[in-house]
């Protein structure tokens, strides 16, 4: 049993960071040794551990009553215990800390922002504390709550000492500038793989939910006058500060789409995936060219997320940013697919530490505030 006041002391504690993104393709599940002075972190293991199926379903429906929410959140915290049991199971050691995003099933920017999973289950199982709810502290200064990824950003990349974009593809994009050491700003930039996940569910008639390596996307053509309206979506328009999520590009989104487009053969679905794909990475560059490189032309972008393993997404980002060298982040020791699972261990073992860890110019917040809440039994 580890106490709140014991792991303060720690100056080497081993954090478990558990994260589970608006894709709901599973629980990352990630633990790191971090060193608090100077301050360092080494990336140990991590694993994706899927959700049991009923529970998926039952959370991609998006709406539930009350009784449903509450079993929700159990199940959630059930989910994140067993995962975190499972690596536990592959990679014995002790524990001092969890960091638990847990599942967002609602985010309406600057009101409010709900992630599930109840952190009670963590600290029973695993006898140390744990720090959850991390983005209601930003909205309650009036922040979105999100992206919280880029006080982590800047400590993952900061020591480059150029400007690099650390980009990350998950159900959504979104992307910190790092320069000069510090996060100067962060967008949320549209869909990553949230439309294609939803269109690889509908094509194959919820048989795959992802379009594997961008194998469908690649036996299409872009077509122009869809990529046109999609370029026209109003959320590319908004200035920052701006978050997406299944709100703006969820099953509506889809459906429009779907009206709109009506891919009746084959063909046309791939047409369409190829233009999907075509939009997200032109939703990103376009957000770069407008918000960032009038200010800061960068050195690299550094991809994380689930979407580096989609090969067609990442030559069109090649393309758009060429000369400007896309690259993963496996390059600099980071995991792509628990990179923000190791945030959120970083940023449960700053709030222990008294750290502010959000960041006012990239959320809209009033003023610096620790992040989460901590659970110890
Ligand atoms: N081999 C692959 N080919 C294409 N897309 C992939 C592949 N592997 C993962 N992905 C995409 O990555 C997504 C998961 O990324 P992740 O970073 O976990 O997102 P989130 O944070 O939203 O959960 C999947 O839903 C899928 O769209
Ligand atoms: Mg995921």
């Amino acid at each position: 049993m580890w106490k709140l006041t014991e792991v303060q002391q720690l100056t080497k504690r081993r954090v478990a960071g558990l994260m589970s993104g608006t894709s709901m393709d599973g629980i990352d599940v990630c633990i790191c040794e971090i060193q608090t002075q100077p301050w360092q972190c080494h990336w140990l293991t991590a694993q994706t551990i899927s959700y049991p199926e009923s529970l998926r379903f039952s959370l991609m429906q998006t709406q539930g009553n009350v009784a449903q929410i509450a079993h929700w959140h159990r199940q959630i915290g059930e989910a994140f215990r067993e995962a975190l049991a499972k690596i536990l199971a592959d990679f014995p050691t002790e524990l001092h800390l969890i960091g638990s995003h847990g599942q967002t099933i609602y985010h309406e920017h600057q009101k409010v922002t709900w992630q599930l999973g109840e952190v009670a289950f963590l600290a029973a199982a695993f006898g140390c504390p744990v720090v959850s709810d991390f983005r209601i502290h930003d909205v309650a200064v009036g922040g979105s709550g999100a992206p919280l990824v880029p006080y982590v950003d800047a400590q993952l990349f900061g020591y480059l000492h150029r400007p690099v974009l650390a980009l990350n593809l998950g159900g959504i994009a979104n992307f910190t500038l790092v320069a000069d050491g510090q996060a100067v700003m962060a967008l949320d930039c549209g869909p990553a793989n949230m439309v294609l996940d939803e269109l690889a569910s509908l094509f194959s008639r919820g048989q795959m939910r992802l379009d594997r390596d961008g194998a469908w996307a690649a036996q299409g053509q872009v077509r122009q006058a869809w990529l046109d309206d999609l370029m026209a979506h109003p959320f590319l328009q908004q200035p920052p500060p701006k978050s997406a999520g299944r709100e703006q590009f969820g099953g509506l989104f889809v459906q429009e789409l779907m009206n709109h487009t009506n891919p009746g053969s084959p063909r046309s679905w791939y047409d369409l995936f190829a233009t999907v794909t075509r939009f997200t990475a032109m939703a990103i560059f376009s957000h770069y060219e407008r918000w960032i490189y009038p200010h800061q032309p960068i050195t690299e972008v550094i991809v994380s997320g689930g979407g580096v393993h989609n090969p067609v997404l990442m030559r069109e980002l090649t393309q758009l940013f060429h000369p400007i060298p896309v690259s993963t982040s496996t390059n600099y020791g980071i995991d792509p697919d628990s990179k923000e699972a190791l945030a959120f261990a970083i940023l449960a073992s700053e709030r222990i530490d008294y750290k502010p860890t959000n960041i006012p110019a990239v959320t809209g917040a009033k003023r610096p505030v620790l992040l989460g809440k901590i659970t110890e039994l």
